[in-house]
């Protein structure tokens, strides 16, 4: 029988802290309260998809930054594993990996998140990316196969999605990007429904996006 291990985290939930190993020295995942967070894990070093995510997410850490928003990166890989990677990717691609890449080589934060069936023999096809709101609530999650790189303007879109519809006041629709209209949360209660202007504007009427840094 496999061992039990944690069931997958579940939005809204309280992501597990951890304090381990990172290529900017020992971190804990409690230093980044205060701040939206995007943690990433990958499955392996060396490996040409995830090279490709690394450079892309080094490339894009300003637009992260801008978002008040701090990338850090998993894998089981070793610490020393992943300071050679990032001295490839650096030689190759002309490319500083400036955030921070956590060792978990025992596999306990990637137990601790649910991110792998407990009786998976390893954690090498999680290409699992949490997105973390600033009370260290899981906020938005996707799971990709090995064979899949990440869109980095995906993973923006969604930081911004959710500080956009933070407040409660409106929603991100289908393929919104920053600076297009949002939609209001609709009412829920029948004056809402009865004085509204036009028959359906209780529940679909969109608002600009006036919160564009
Ligand atoms: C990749 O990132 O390219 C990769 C990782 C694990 C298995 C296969 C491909």
């Amino acid at each position: 029988m496999p061992s039990a291990s944690p069931a997958p985290l579940r939005l809204g939930d309280e992501v597990p802290s951890f304090t381990a190993r990172s290529t900017q020295g020992t971190i804990s995942l409690s230093d980044y309260r205060g701040r939206w967070l995007v943690l990433f894990a990958h499955p392996a070093d060396f490996t040409p998809v995830c090279t490709s995510e690394f450079v892309a997410l080094a490339q894009a850490a300003d637009r992260f930054a801008a978002l008040d928003c701090a990338l850090v990166a998993m894998s089981v890989d070793s610490l020393y594993s992943h300071l050679a990677w990032l001295r490839l990717i650096h030689d190759r691609f002309g490319v500083r990996v400036d955030f921070p890449v956590v060792e978990d080589p025992s596999l306990e934060i990637a137990r601790a998140y649910g991110m792998i069936a407990p009786d998976a023999a390893d954690a090498g096809t999680a290409r699992t990316t949490y997105f973390i709101d600033p009370n260290g609530i899981l906020r938005a999650c996707t799971d990709y196969p090995a064979t899949i790189g990440r869109s980095v303007e995906e993973m923006l879109r969604v930081v911004e999605a959710l500080q956009r519809v933070e407040s409660g006041k409106c929603l991100a629709p289908a393929n919104w990007s920053p600076g297009s209209a949002l939609l209001t949360t609709p009412g829920n209660t029948a004056d809402a429904a009865l004085n509204a202007k036009g028959a359906s504007d209780w529940f679909y009427s969109e608002t600009p996006d006036r919160n564009r840094k």
